[in-house]
This record gives C-alpha cells, sequence and structure tokens, in this order.
C-alpha cells in the first residue's frame, strides 16, 4: 500500500476556505446519481454486489446489518489483513445468510494490498472497517472505483488523512455515489428528532455543550507471538496505537464529538485546548496512547465544549451529551429529552441505528439520490484529532493549524517488515507523548 498522498486535497484550507470547499462538497452529491436502473455495475435483476474491508467485530456486523437492510444484495468478496479474522467472519456470515454470502477462495483476499483487489472483484458497494488508519487510502481507492461506500469512524488520524477524504467527498459528490457513514447516531431514529427539536430552537441559543464518554477498559489487547514482527504485533493491537486508532479520544469519542458538531451545524471551532495523559493504563501493552483527555473548544460567539473521555476501571462512568441553551437543556442520550421553556422527550419507536444506516445507503443507491456524509465525517473526525494534538502538545492549537498539519502517522511502507511510525526501545516501552514537550509538526 502506497504512503497516503494528500497532494490532490486542498493544500492550505482556512477555517472558512474550508467551509466553503465543504459547502460546494455537500451541493456536489445533490446533483444526483445513477439509479439502480441505469448503474453500470447492478446485475439485470438489481442485486447489489457487496465486499466487506475489514472483517473484525464491526465488519461482521456492517455485513449483517447489510445483507439484512436489503434482501437483494449478495456478500460477494471479503479482505482482511489476516487469515483468522477473516475465516471467523466468513462462518459467523455463512451461517446467517448462507448462499447470499457467495465470497470464496477466488474473493476472500489476504494483506495490505488486499482492499484493491476486493475493489477490482466486480463488488457494486464496499464497507469499510479496517482500523482508522487505513480509511483515507482506502476510501479513495473505492471513489476513484466508482464504488458506493459504507465508511465506518473515524476516518482518518490525522490532518492529512482528513485533507484526503475531504478531497475524495467532494470526488464522490462529482461522481453521484453514495457514501453513508459509520457516525451511528445521526440515523437513530430519537436522536434525529432531539436533533432536529434543538435545531428548530427548543432550548433557544445554544450556550456551552458538555460531552462525556468515561467508560472502563476498552480494546483487546493480544499477547505477543514470537513469530510476529512488531508490524504484525500493532495491527493486531491497533487500538493501543496512535498511529492505527488515533488514540480513543478519537476512536471512541468521535461518536460524542459528532453530536457537538451536528448541534453547532458541522461548523468547526476556532481552536481548542486541553490536558490529558496516562495513569492507569502504563504498560507497554496498552501501547501508546493515553487513558483521559479533556478539551476546551471555542466555538463563534464565546460558545464552548467541554469534552471529557476516559478510560480508566473502577471510575464513575457516563456517556452523555448535554446541550445548554438560552431556554432550556437537552440531553441527548439519556434518553432523547428537553427540559425548559419547551419540555419534551421522544416516545416514537426504537431502531436498529446501525441497519437504519444500511437502509439509507441501499434507497439511495437503488433511487438514485445519492447520500454524501462525507462532510461531517471529515469535521468531527478533525474535531477528536484536533483534541488529541492540544493533550499530547499541551498547546492552545486553532482548527487551522490543526487541519494544515503535516503531521502523517504512518509508517515510511506497508509490509510485515516495515517499521511502525512508533517502536519500543530497549525496555520494551513505546515512546509517549508529554505536554509541553511533544510538537505539532
Ligand atoms: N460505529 C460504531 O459504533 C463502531 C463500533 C465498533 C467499531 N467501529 C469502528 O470500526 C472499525 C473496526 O473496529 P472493530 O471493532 O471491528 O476492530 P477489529 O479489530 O475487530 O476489526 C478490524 C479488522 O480489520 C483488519 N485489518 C487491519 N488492518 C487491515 C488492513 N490494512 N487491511 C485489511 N484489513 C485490516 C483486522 O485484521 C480486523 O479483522 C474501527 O474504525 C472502529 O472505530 C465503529
Amino acid at each position: 500500500m502506497p504512503k497516503s498522498d494528500n497532494s490532490s486535497a486542498a493544500s492550505q484550507p482556512s477555517r472558512r476556505a474550508f467551509l466553503k470547499t465543504s459547502t460546494a462538497a455537500a451541493a456536489g452529491a445533490l446533483a444526483g446519481g445513477l439509479s439502480i436502473g441505469r448503474s453500470a455495475h447492478a446485475a439485470e435483476d438489481g442485486t447489489l454486489k457487496v465486499g466487506l474491508i475489514g472483517c473484525g467485530g464491526r465488519g461482521t456486523g456492517a455485513a449483517v446489518n447489510a445483507l439484512s437492510a436489503d434482501p437483494n444484495t449478495t456478500l460477494t468478496a471479503l479482505a482482511d489483513a489476516f487469515a483468522d479474522r477473516m475465516a471467523g467472519s466468513l462462518k459467523t456470515l455463512k451461517q446467517r445468510f448462507g448462499d447470499r454470502v457467495t465470497a470464496d477462495e477466488g474473493t476472500c483476499f489476504l494483506g495490505f494490498d488486499a482492499y484493491q483487489k476486493l475493489i477490482d472483484s466486480g463488488v457494486d458497494v464496499v464497507i469499510l472497517a479496517t482500523p482508522p488508519h487505513f480509511r483515507p487510502i482506502q476510501l479513495k481507492a473505492a471513489i476513484d472505483a466508482g464504488k458506493h461506500v459504507f465508511c465506518e469512524k473515524p476516518v482518518a488520524v490525522d490532518g492529512p488523512g482528513v485533507r484526503s477524504v475531504l478531497a475524495t467527498t467532494e470526488e464522490a459528490g462529482k461522481k453521484g455515489l453514495s457514501l453513508v457513514s459509520g457516525l451511528c447516531w445521526r440515523y437513530h431514529l430519537g436522536v434525529k428528532e432531539t436533533m432536529q427539536r434543538v435545531a428548530d430552537g427548543a432550548i433557544g441559543d445554544i450556550v456551552s455543550i458538555q460531552e462525556t464518554y468515561n467508560t472502563g477498559h476498552v480494546g483487546r489487547s493480544q499477547p505477543r507471538q514470537p513469530e510476529w514482527t512488531e508490524m504484525e504485533y500493532q495491527l493486531r493491537n491497533w487500538y493501543f496505537f496512535t498511529w492505527l486508532s488515533g488514540d480513543h479520544n478519537v476512536e471512541q469519542h468521535v461518536h460524542s464529538l459528532d453530536k457537538t458538531s451536528w448541534v453547532m451545524g458541522d461548523q468547526p471551532p476556532l481552536r481548542a485546548w486541553g490536558l490529558g495523559g496516562r495513569q492507569v493504563r502504563t504498560d507497554p501493552v496498552y501501547g501508546d496512547i493515553f487513558d483521559h483527555h479533556a478539551v476546551v473548544y471555542e466555538y463563534d460567539k464565546g460558545v464552548r465544549a467541554y469534552a471529557y473521555c476516559r478510560q480508566q476501571p473502577e471510575c464513575w462512568s457516563s456517556t452523555e451529551d448535554y446541550f445548554f441553551g438560552t431556554k432550556g437543556t437537552c440531553n441527548v442520550l439519556n434518553k432523547y429529552r428537553i427540559e425548559g421553556a419547551n419540555p419534551w422527550r421522544y416516545e416514537g419507536p426504537g431502531c436498529n441505528m446501525y441497519e437504519e444506516e444500511h437502509k439509507a445507503l441501499f434507497q439511495s443507491i437503488r433511487s438514485g439520490e445519492p447520500i454524501n456524509n462525507g462532510r461531517y465525517m471529515a469535521v468531527s473526525t478533525m474535531l477528536a484529532i484536533l483534541g488529541r494534538m492540544v493533550t499530547y502538545t499541551g498547546q492552545a492549537i486553532s482548527w487551522d493549524d490543526a487541519l494544515n498539519s503535516q503531521e502523517t502517522l504512518s509508517p515510511e511502507s506497508y509490509s510485515w517488515d516495515a517499521a511502525p511510525p512508533t517502536v519500543p526501545g530497549p525496555d520494551g516501552s513505546y515512546p509517549i507523548a508529554m505536554p509541553g514537550q511533544t510538537k505539532l509538526v
């Protein structure tokens, strides 16, 4: 896999220009695409062929969602870095969907370049569910090849990656391809209605926001095997390496920050500052990520978002989104509720938000009215990356500096013998970011 080439992305986007570009991308998405009847790829009977890249827990789940959401779909190809992960996924999916899973030896691809082989195998729709590091390259390859995409969150781990995703988003718009994001709360019926009421003024003007994603331990740590290279070890433990996951405030807290961005109309903040560290998960088996981050995002008109995430066992846990407005308060996740001048609580039907995403995706392809979630998935991911930049460096960093950062968290090459961007020292521990010393490139 070549190193990420972001030269096609807007070279130095300012916050203002970035918004203009994003609006253009969104407008491009409205230009219309090929309906199923006119699609070059769909089979005559309207069957859509789905390919899964990244056959882990979420990828397998997303394939289940895709095949459940639309009965006229088949899973024709799989791609993964590891044979054992792929075998488990294929077995689960075959057991559940039988003949609708047609992937076989000829269409199950392994290794770093497996994604490209899958894209070239004749699929119509691609599910991207590898670790976040790989998303910009794999998304670009899928859109370049004219595929519709379901794209798991987060969509990058660094500024160049986000710029690449923005450029690819524009390309998807021009080509009339659907690009549906795995930021699943945007497809949850209760959350959608709550957010619409807030947008319609139910709590007045937003004054401040509080986000929490405080949990116990998350992520699997697989013991090092003698035959594994350092690259394989890190890939199998991707959650704990910043270059692969972005850190947990990017990998997981992006769900919370996405609601902040959503309520702020997906406009970027001016800047952020914050603090974080690694207090509990200090053992090298936890790679180089922090275990807590606290970040303040400063928006126009004095609005501030206070965002906290922690992965420390035996502590108070909370995953909530509070919006404080001039006329009331909204607690989104607990439980779609508005208090104040216009009290309200969602009492509509429940839903499987993961399946809703795929229903929307396939409906959009079949109707020729493409969905393009590229802009918001890029903004929300960048918000999370900005948070990591400020907790790692200890500095206040503007949106523009973060987005235009040249910091590329990529290895020189992608092969099992290549050195990852971070390597352990003689005592087996990895270099850890140190606020006040770590610099933003
Ligand atoms: N939307 C949600 O609620 C949600 C929930 C869980 C995970 N996710 C996201 O889904 C993604 C995957 O998470 P997961 O929990 O399934 O992880 P996982 O480790 O279970 O699966 C990742 C898979 O990708 C494979 N892989 C790694 N590098 C690869 C490469 N270069 N090419 C091909 N395959 C590669 C791994 O072998 C593994 O099978 C992450 O981005 C995560 O943030 C989203």
